[in-house]
């Protein structure tokens, strides 16, 4: 049973695609203010428990809890109003927008709409409103230099940020990172897991991450999951050696984590 401090529990989340059990009877607990590490080899299932928590798949069972009240998995669009923003794995800016208009994206009622419509829909002065939690959360990031600049033109650490900023822009409570540090370099990093510190004051996270150093110096606990179920939950010092943890990764799985 969640307690107050509980600010997402996962109870027996089954998910299929056809005859793969993508999740089987996963368990998770993310609690307000820490950063879980959602770790495990490729194809364990990380992406699909973040799916179904932002209802791309159907779950086939499984219950949820969000700030200790039972609740239905959100539809894609109740995601925000739910206070859960995430960001996709891989960069997906829109390349010919700006960066602002690219975070401005993330805000909620922009989010079912199409894009056209979206920024015509608005008026000047709810734009101009916009643009402004925009900027805020670009800086946030410390990218608030580069939100006038096309998305194409962007270099590769800075797209990353831009990719959190997306998500920060609607205030959310949890945030889910699908492997935001993924083609970073050891030098980025540094700067990565100090903003993502920072964030810990704002918002609980669930990083999904291959880098074990990012994984290793900002989360506060760990959920390892392997073929689909969680096999490690803990401390990073319990998950780190934990025999099952380590089989897993020293497993068929081995050549896969160094991305
Ligand atoms: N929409 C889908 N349709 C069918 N199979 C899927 C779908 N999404 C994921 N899968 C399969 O479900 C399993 C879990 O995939 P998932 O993407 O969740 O893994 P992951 O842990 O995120 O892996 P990676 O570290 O490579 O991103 C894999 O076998 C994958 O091929
Ligand atoms: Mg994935």
């Amino acid at each position: 049973m969640a307690d107050h401090a509980t600010v997402l529990s996962i109870d027996g989340l089954s998910v299929n695609f056809g005859g793969l059990k993508a999740l089987n009877k996963v368990n998770l607990e993310l609690r307000k203010g820490e950063v879980l590490g959602l770790i495990g080899p490729n194809g364990a299932g990380k992406t699909t428990v973040f799916n179904a928590l932002s209802g791309i798949v159907p779950p086939a069972e499984g219950t949820l809890e969000l700030f200790g009240k039972k609740v239905q998995w959100p539809k894609p669009h109740q995601l925000v109003h739910r206070g859960i923003a995430r960001t996709l794995q891989g960069v997906g800016l829109f390349p010919d927008l700006t960066v602002s208009e690219n975070v401005m994206l993330g805000a909620n009622h922009l989010a079912r709409t199409g894009l056209t419509q979206s920024f015509l829909g608005l008026t000047r002065k709810d734009e101009a409103a916009l643009r402004n939690r925009a900027q805020a959360a670009l800086e946030r990031v410390y990218a608030g230099s580069v939100s006038e600049r096309r998305a194409d033109t962007l270099s590769y650490p800075d797209t990353k940020r831009v990719s959190i900023a997306r998500a920060l822009i609607s205030e959310p409570k949890i945030l889910l990172l699908d492997e935001p540090a993924g083609g970073l370099s050891a030098q980025d990093i540094e700067w990565f897991n100090a903003l993502v510190g920072n964030l810990k004051s704002v918002t609980s996270i669930i990083i999904v991450e291959h880098h074990m150093d990012v994984v290793m110096s900002i989360c506060d606990r760990i959920s390892v999951l392997n073929f689909g179920e969680v096999i490690a939950s803990g401390s990073k010092e319990e998950v780190r050696s934990n025999p099952a943890v380590i089989e897993a990764y020293l497993g068929s799985h081995a050549g896969d984590k160094k991305r």
